[in-house]
């Protein structure tokens, strides 16, 4: 593209400044502001960041409007259709498809660190028995850079890879752990013999008493939303990775802080909401009423599951989710009411001129909890689900931002406190 750039005039002071307009290999056009304050004293002020750019990145593209998400170029809906979880990881992370020979070391790395250090383990037990997994998960998460803290340097390539795939390999142990404490079963170590999503059902269900059988339908339909989730380039956890990262922290304390992001009703918080919504809303007589709440601007009460900062259209992997639902459903022989209820929740609010003109439409979060749910995944555990596939993406960004130069990232802020005033001592007050 040629050199385009905005010429910005402040009448006050009749300074000029050239914005530069970045093109990336597609989407929407950007102004470098860089040299706004510096040059002409001004800041941006954009509360949520809805229009602003914090990063380039060779990694995820999205188009909201057009109801599109690519991984390093390649459609969801093949990588749905075609590919595994594991191989998305290895796409996400090194930017292109693996050979077969790649993928075998790969899958290897992956499996060989499934294990957790023992004291881990022990540590999680210091949990109270109901504590949330998404609790427990973001303290062992940052509780591992205690664990591994001879190979924390963010500087060394190799320690970064090394990092990338622990946490790639033992978010699913931990994660399985922590219902497993919940439910005050005995440890269950992974099975390397197992792939990924198999691994992951058998440390969750496996007791010692009896032989636990793996359903090949449930572990293709946990692959298949570990894909969905692995990675959304900058939303709200990752941009919280990145973050962090600028600091130079070690990227334990970065995904633990991404954890911790994911875990609101907003974000990936939101699968556990909905399926608690659907069951308040019980039967399909009453969505009027919960619609009728939606829309009511005094009342706190949102549809959970709708709406996106970016779709603006559809979001692409609630397409995906909602037929893999009913071939799940179906493949399980399972009959579930909650599906016809979010069905009708989807169908009412899409004819509401309250929806259509908002742009609301079912989001990534809105079906996966049924399928869940038809897992034996229990509700709480929803979110722990969202954070083991997006991994893949938090390490993905954070290696991408760890490789090149980065300055610290600090946002500045409109000051509407006070202005200078005189101490005053306790007693005259
Ligand atoms: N139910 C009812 N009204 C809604 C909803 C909803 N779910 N979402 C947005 N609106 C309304 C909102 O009140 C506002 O109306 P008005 O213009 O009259 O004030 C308008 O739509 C624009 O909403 P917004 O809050 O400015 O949109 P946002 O881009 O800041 O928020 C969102 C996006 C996803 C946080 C929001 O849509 C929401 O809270 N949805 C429910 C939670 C949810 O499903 N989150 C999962 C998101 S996808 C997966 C992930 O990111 O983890």
């Amino acid at each position: 593209m040629a050199d385009r750039k905005l010429i910005l005039t402040d009448p006050e002071t009749n300074k000029q400044l050239d914005l530069s307009v970045v093109a990336g290999s597609e989407g929407d056009p950007t102004l470098d502001i860089a040299g706004l304050y510096p040059k002409l004293g001004y800041f941006t002020f954009d509360p949520g960041y809805g229009s602003t750019a914090s990063c380039k990145s060779d990694i995820t593209f999205i188009d909201g409007g057009a109801g599109i998400l690519r991984y390093r170029g390649y459609p969801i809906e093949q990588l749905a259709e075609q590919s595994s979880f594991l191989e998305c990881a290895y796409l996400l992370l090194y930017g292109e498809l693996p050979t077969q020979e790649e993928f075998t070391d790969f899958d290897h790395d992956i499996t060989y660190h499934t294990m957790v250090h023992e004291k881990i383990n022990s540590f999680m037990q210091g949990f109270h028995y109901d504590a949330h997994p998404m609790a427990i998960l973001a303290g062992v998460v940052g509780s591992m850079a205690a664990f591994y803290h001879d190979k924390l340097d963010v500087n060394d390539p190799d320690q970064r890879d090394l990092a990338a795939k622990r946490l790639i390999a033992k978010m699913p142990t931990i994660a399985a752990a922590a219902y497993r404490h919940s439910q005050g079963w005995p440890s269950a170590y992974p099975k390397n013999s197992l792939g990924y999503s198999e691994r992951f059902l058998n440390m969750m269900f496996s007791v010692p008493a009896e032989p636990y059988e793996i359903n090949p339908v449930a572990a293709k339909a946990l692959d298949l939303l570990f894909i969905l989730h692995a990675d959304h380039e900058q939303n709200a956890s990752t941009s919280t990775v990145r973050l962090v990262g600028s600091t130079g922290a070690n990227p334990y304390a970065c995904v633990a802080a991404g954890i911790s992001a994911l875990w609101g009703p907003a974000h990936g918080g939101a699968n556990e909401a909905v399926l608690k919504m659907l069951n308040e809303i019980g039967t399909v007589k009453r969505v009027p009423e919960f619609i009728q709440r939606a829309k009511d601007r005094d009342d706190p009460f949102r549809l959970m599951g709708f709406g996106h900062r970016v779709y603006k259209n559809h979001d692409p992997r609630a397409t995906i989710i909602r037929k893999a639902c009913h071939e799940v459903l179906e493949d399980l022989g399972q009959a579930d009411e909650l599906l016809d209820l979010a069905m009708e929740l989807e169908r009412i609010a899409l004819e509401d001129e309250f929806f259509i003109e908002r742009k609301l439409y079912p989001n990534v979060d809105f079906y996966s909890g049924i399928i869940y749910k038809a897992l034996n995944i229990p509700t709480s555990m929803f979110t722990a689900m969202f954070a083991i596939g997006r991994t893949v993406g938090w390490v993905s960004q954070w290696l991408e931002q760890s490789a090149t130069p980065t300055r610290i990232g600090r946002p500045r802020q409109i000051y509407t406190g006070a202005t200078e005033r005189e101490y005053v001592a306790i007693e005259q007050r």
